[in-house]
């Protein structure tokens, strides 16, 4: 267990956090920290579920604003009315097909989204005379650092850039304009970079819930390519735990890489989960549900690999993950056989739209 390490009361605004690592930091947070004051800024894109942060709203020390983070004046009045001192940024489009389908999007939230919200809380930070102890937090991802081989040593906080998507492309000036804040201005920036995350409140065009769902609906298992592209597979409650020990205890100017020292082939993963499928659900409409693994069309320039090098976050702050891929699994998958009342809307008219678009049949 990682001891928790709180030095003050905090105003935090996070954005994204209707999301799916957003809400799980929130409820994180809101369990951890209680008399904190917590506000969610969110535009509920087709991502963004507001029924997922549901029993807080009751709370009088949260609050959440439908806005985006590309509006500035939004931005500054929240900043300002609620004296906020810590932004976790969690606000992106974040699905690499989506950004291959249609970029503009991509651009606009992670890089110029990111920008106007460094912008704004520099001003405010200026504005209240450079407090120390500000922190603006903004979490990315591993695809920054490109594709690794199989034999290349795992990604680390020195690995060059080489992003290979547009939703990666974005993320990556995103993380230099978080750098540069803090490079020019000395703005309390810190950056994570953290690998695939997997949990509650995942929205279903990702790989788990993606494939969790189609086996509960007997639909086929889409598997790009091959299926030996390798992902290093991090439960998101350890996840939340790392991004708390940053924000408590993470050096300005620093970046922290996050890995969930896990990592699978693709297939074997859905293999897996197959069998695991097969052992917890009931009634399954086809089973051995591994019959309905299908091999498609591959993601256009899809990385290889990609690998977490987690050793300065464990000696500097003591985080290691804690769940194996298999513990995260069946707990990810009790939740989605739990929580169907949460899933099942969103299977909606546009998410059949963009499955049709990306794997060019029906999704019902
Ligand atoms: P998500 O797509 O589930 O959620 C994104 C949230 O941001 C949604 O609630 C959406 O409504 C909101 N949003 C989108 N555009 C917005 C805008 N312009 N203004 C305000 N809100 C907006 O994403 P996620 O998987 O929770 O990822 C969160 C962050 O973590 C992202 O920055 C992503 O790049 C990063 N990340 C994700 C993973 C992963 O495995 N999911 C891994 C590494 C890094
Ligand atoms: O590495 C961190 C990144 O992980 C985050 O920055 C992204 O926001 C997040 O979406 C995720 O990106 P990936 O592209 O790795 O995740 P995705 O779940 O889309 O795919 C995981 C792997 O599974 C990848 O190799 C592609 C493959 N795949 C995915 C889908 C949706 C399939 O084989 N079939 C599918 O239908």
């Amino acid at each position: 267990m990682i001891q928790q390490i709180k030095t003050k009361a905090r105003r935090i605004m996070v954005t994204g956090g209707a999301g799916f690592i957003g809400s799980n930091f929130v409820h994180h947070w809101s369990q951890q920290y209680q008399d904190d004051r917590l506000i969610v800024l969110d535009a509920l894109t087709y991502a963004g579920n507001r029924a997922t942060l549901g029993y807080l709203e009751e709370r009088e020390n949260f609050c959440f604003v439908k806005g985006n983070i590309c509006d500035r004046n939004l931005v500054d009045r929240l900043l300002q009315e609620e004296h906020i001192d810590t932004i976790a940024h969690f606000a992106a489009e974040s699905h690499v097909d989506r950004s291959i389908l249609g970029p503009g999007a991509f651009v606009e939230t992670n890089v110029v989204g990111t920008f106007t919200l460094l912008e704004a809380f520099r001003q405010h930070w200026l504005s209240q005379g450079k407090p120390e102890d500000y922190r603006f937090l903004h979490v990315s991802t591993d695809e920054v650092y490109g594709s690794l081989e199989a034999n290349d040593p795992p990604f680390s906080e020195t690995t060059a850039y080489a992003p290979n998507s547009p939703y990666s492309a974005s993320k990556a000036g995103s993380d230099h304009l978080a750098r540069a804040y803090y490079h020019t201005y000395r703005l309390p920036t810190i950056i994570t970079n953290c690998s695939n995350n997997y949990g509650p409140y995942h929205f279903p065009e990702k790989l788990i819930p993606l494939m969790t769902i189609n086996i509960l609906l007997g639909k086929p298992l889409p598997v790009y390519g091959d299926g030996q592209n390798v992902r290093d597979w991090l439960y998101v409650k350890d996840h939340c735990q790392a991004l708390d020990l940053v924000i408590q205890k993470g050096t300005p100017g620093q970046t922290y890489n996050v890995g969930g020292n896990n990592e699978v082939k693709n297939l074997d993963l859905v293999n897996l989960l197959c069998q695991l499928m097969n052992e917890l659900a009931p009634d399954l409409p086809v089973k051995p549900s591994q019959d309905l693994i299908t091999f498609v069309k591959d993601r256009p320039g899809h990385d290889q690999r990609y690998a977490i090098n987690a050793s300065k976050i464990r000696t500097e702050l003591g985080w290691t993950p804690q769940k194996t891929v298999e513990e995260g699994l069946k707990e990810t998958i009790m939740w989605y056989l739990t929580n169907q009342n949460w899933w099942r809307p969103l299977l909606s008219t546009e998410y059949q739209a963009y499955y049709q678009e990306a794997y060019g049949q029906k999704f019902k």
